[in-house]
């Protein structure tokens, strides 16, 4: 009798031809409605399952873990995984997976792109133009800060931080300015034309911040009132990375003051929740955390997350672990 094909619960839904691939190797209980599952749902679901392919939808902690203890392999189709309690998975010896780098690009343009939004005040004008408000061509009409050879500033140098620096000092002139847990490399720095300031040099002298650091508790509401009131009242602040690193009710407060001048969020602490302070300030462009979602790199992040899952289960490497040690320690 062929022994039983292990069980994979797919949290979300992915393209159909990725999952074909999963289905080849596993039984595949998916989420077909593509609702966040309710914890409830998600923990009896995952009973008896060997892995789960997930997204930052869906939380693993260790609570989650000891209820669901025949669960080996965590592959989240995210970069960011602070959703997912690694160290608590690591102690269990859960394998987790990631999917860094498919997304870089594609992320870097995005976040660029926003930055340009708030910059030149995008999408206050289509607000404008869409509610019948636009009477009159006039010289200083919704008049932004330029972003050609402005100073780039970029919290958080990681491989996004460096596509977002290479477009900006590449593409635009813009001297780069950066701060990060640690230096890069002489060699890395003159590549994306960028250099290395304290996080105050950084609020203070970026004329647009962008930020895409990862999250973790040591980074909760780094933003805050404090860092916010360095900034030119001519600045704009982009975050792509995570809601939590910005105190949103500092943000708002300080952009009713006018320092910054303009924000431009894809995240938000509460999401899918905004703070609707946020929603009723002109001087915010706000977009459904989006900035990898293009067909491609989704399709890539997907594929990702079946290749590590079915390496997993055939004894391979997985691509992209979290904590590799958890193999090394079973091999
Ligand atoms: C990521 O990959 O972490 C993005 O934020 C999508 O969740």
């Amino acid at each position: 009798m062929a022994s039983p094909r292990p069980a994979v619960l797919v949290a979300r839904q992915a393209p159909a031809a990725v999952l074909a691939r999963l289905h080849a190797e596993f039984d595949v209980d998916l989420n077909e409605p593509d609702v966040v599952l309710p914890r409830p749902e998600l923990l009896q679901r995952l009973q008896g399952k060997l892995a789960c392919m997930i997204t930052g939808s869906e939380r693993i902690d260790a609570e989650l873990l000891d209820a669901c203890p025949e669960l080996r392999f965590v592959s989240t189709v995210s970069v960011g995984f602070n959703h997912i309690d690694v160290p608590a998975c690591t102690a269990r010896g859960v394998v987790v997976t990631n999917t860094p780098d498919v997304l870089t690009e594609s992320t870097a343009d995005f976040g660029f792109a926003l930055m340009m939004a708030a910059a030149r005040r995008m999408s206050e004008g289509e607000r404008m133009l869409r509610d019948g408000r636009w009477q009159r061509w006039s010289w200083d009409l919704l008049a932004g800060a330029d972003v050609h050879g402005a100073t780039l500033g970029i919290l958080g140098m990681g491989r996004i931080g460096q596509a977002i620096a290479r477009r900006g000092h590449h593409g635009f002139g813009m001297p780069v300015i950066y701060h990060n847990r640690s230096r890069l490399d002489a060699a890395t720095e003159a590549a994306v034309g960028a250099r290395y300031v304290s996080q105050d040099e950084l609020f203070a002298e970026a004329d647009h911040l962008i930020l895409v650091l990862p999250y973790s508790p040591a980074v909760h509401h780094l933003v805050g009132a404090q860092q916010l009131a360095l900034m030119k009242p001519t600045a704009t602040l982009t975050n792509v990375a995570r809601g939590g690193i910005v105190d949103e009710n500092a943000l708002v407060a300080a952009l009713r003051a006018g320092r910054p001048g303009a924000a431009a969020l894809d995240v938000f602490e509460g999401e899918p929740q905004v703070n609707p302070a946020l929603l009723t300030l002109p001087n915010t462009v706000l977009t459904p955390h989006i900035a990898s979602a293009t067909i491609k790199t989704r399709t890539a992040m997907a594929a990702l997350a079946v290749d590590n899952l079915l390496a997993l289960v055939s004894g391979r490497p997985p691509l992209t672990a979290l904590n590799p040690e958890v193999i090394e320690r079973q091999t």
